[in-house]
């Protein structure tokens, strides 16, 4: 059975269709039948608030990941630490990029890489020093690092970087030929996807190729706490924002659907 790429979990086994998602407003924000609870109240939209009271500066970006360090650290977490284990397969990221000219003295930017559940087919693949794994906060990819043992580590030399302007700037300099974000987008808040595409289009370069996977919706749907449905329009609008030259094309990676959201990637090119 083909399982549907998503980090939230499959509460329904009904696949109905896009037109089926009704709309969506800050207090139905999965629909008309369903109402925010106090519970989503809070932890949905009052807690980022009062965590950024207590960490000025803090962008949500780091809010996400420090509520989820303490089970990643306990090894608690579905997709980072040691018990991460692939939505599909281990080797997804590498498979996509193989179809589209994947080779091993490439070099690969794995944008949110967390503890590279996934990066870590594309580490074994690459020449030395052809992977770079960039993520929010440090504890990710040190739990990356201890995952891939010191071989390895050794072998390939992974390149591991928390984001800020001096890892962009160090990773641009690399020259990637391809950057890919999984898993990612969907933990961006709305307000920040402009940032994130910004961030990823500045690690482009004329000939890079940016692969990014997002859950699909026909209109916006706050699918948890830390994760949000797309609808191609408004990834469009934020790349637009960024960048009104770029091409882009959406294409699904799964045909399946599940409660209104099918996973679909978005590749970005820079104009010649
Ligand atoms: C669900 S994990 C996926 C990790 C990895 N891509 C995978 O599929 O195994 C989401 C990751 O995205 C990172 N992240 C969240 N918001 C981000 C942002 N705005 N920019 C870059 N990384 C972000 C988190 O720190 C976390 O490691």
């Amino acid at each position: 059975m083909n399982t549907p790429l998503t980090d939230a979990p499959d509460r329904t086994r009904s696949q109905p269709d896009h037109s089926a998602v009704p709309a969506t407003s800050f207090f139905r924000p999965n629909g008309a039948r369903k109402r925010l609870s106090l519970t989503q109240l809070y932890n949905w939209h009052l807690k980022p608030l009062v965590w950024r009271l207590f960490h000025p500066g803090g962008s949500p970006e780091e809010y996400y990941a420090r509520m989820i360090s303490d089970r990643v650290l306990r090894g608690e977490h579905p997709a980072i630490g040691s018990q991460a284990r692939a939505v599909r397969a281990p080797t997804e990221l590498l498979d996509i990029l193989l179809t589209h000219g994947l080779k091993r003295e490439h070099v690969v930017v794995d944008y949110g890489c967390g503890s590279f559940r996934l990066g870590r087919a594309l580490i074994e693949y690459l020449a030395p020093g052809g992977y770079w794994g960039l993520d929010v906060i440090s504890e990710f990819l040190e739990s990356g690092m201890a995952l891939l043992g010191p071989e390895l580590t050794a072998e390939k030399r992974p390149n591991a970087r928390v984001i800020s302007a001096e890892s962009l700037a160090e990773t641009a300099a690399a020259k990637p030929d391809f950057i890919i974000s999984w898993h990612v987008c969907s933990k961006v808040p709305p307000a920040r996807l402009t940032d994130y595409f910004g961030k990823i289009v500045g690690l482009m370069g004329p000939t890079s190729v940016a692969l990014v996977h997002f859950p699909e919706a026909a209109r916006r749907l706050r699918q948890s706490r830390f994760s949000w449905a797309e609808n191609r329009a408004a990834i469009a609008e934020a790349l637009k924002k960024v960048d009104p030259s770029l091409d882009i094309r959406f294409t699904p990676i799964t045909e399946v659907v599940v409660r209104g959201v099918r996973q679909t990637m978005v590749e970005i090119r820079r104009r010649h």
